[in-house]
């Protein structure tokens, strides 16, 4: 007959199965698991497990649709700012550590769109400062824009796709580019310039809906009803200095255009 166990016992015996590797209690008697049905049967929960009230699902928020709703509600220029740096569904916002708007005047008749900021406009906070941007400015110097102007005829206005730096400067994501379309639409209507300047393939995609800009460039077509010229991105002619020869006939075409 077995001896009654003490309540030391019975810890030591339970501090051995720990030791074991025990490490849940599971039942009193043994389960021959050979003889379980396949399937475990489905468990009924009892009433007192049950959450008092069921959570309600997360509702879907299409990021393109939000967009277009805040953007269509901003009255000006400060007002679409707004709206797009409060914007929260775009996953960029998160890992950059500026918000890139515009730079320049809005009242010129020439706005330039670019793709996102790179590193320097994202520690800046304002598009096309780095090398790039400064290649531009040495570009539009000649044809006598600049973007420090007040004078309408003289100023330039310049934005991008995105307003927040893609990591490691890749290419923005469809998604992203897709989201804040509506922004973009809203920041040209707003500004309302007589041209658009597109720099690269990332705003010709978005605008155009086709991207090649080697072939493209320095051929005039039509987005949102206005007069398009797509053209080589300056980070592309710092890397091919032969394709400023490209760039410099684009220039020059713009500036019959605006005199025209
Ligand atoms: N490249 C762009 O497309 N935009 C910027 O603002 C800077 C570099």
């Amino acid at each position: 007959m077995e001896s009654p166990r003490s309540s030391e016992d019975v810890l030591a015996l339970l501090a051995w199965q720990v030791e074991l590797g025990a490490d849940e209690a599971i039942c009193d008697a043994p389960i021959d698991r050979y003889t379980l049905p396949a399937e475990a049967p489905k468990r009924t929960p009892r009433a007192a497990a049950l959450p008092s009230a069921p959570a309600a699902p997360e509702p879907e928020v299409d990021p393109v649709a939000a967009a277009r709703m805040a953007a269509s509600a901003a009255k000006d220029l400060a007002g679409l700012a707004a709206a797009m740096e409060a914007f929260d569904l775009c996953p960029l916002k998160r890992g950059a550590r500026s918000f890139v708007f515009s730079d320049g005047n809005p009242v010129a008749r020439v706005m330039i769109i670019g793709e996102a900021p790179g590193r320097d406009e994202d520690r800046i906070g304002r598009p096309f400062v780095g090398r790039a941007g400064q290649l531009l400015d040495r570009m539009l110097a000649p044809i006598q824009l600049d973007r420090t102007a007040t004078d309408p005829a003289h100023a330039v206005y310049i934005t991008n796709v995105l307003p927040w730096r893609p990591p490691q400067n890749r290419t923005p994501e469809p998604a992203e580019i897709a989201m804040m379309l509506p922004f973009l639409e809203a920041h040209i209507a707003l500004a309302d310039p007589e041209v658009l300047v597109l720099m690269g393939n990332t705003p010709c995609q978005t605008l155009l809906g086709r991207s090649g800009i080697t072939r493209m460039r320095g051929t005039w077509t039509e987005a949102l009803g206005r007069p398009v010229l797509p053209m080589f991105h300056p980070a592309y002619l710092l890397r091919n200095p032969a394709a400023k020869r490209e760039a410099w006939a684009d220039l020059l075409d713009l500036q019959a255009r605006l005199r025209a």
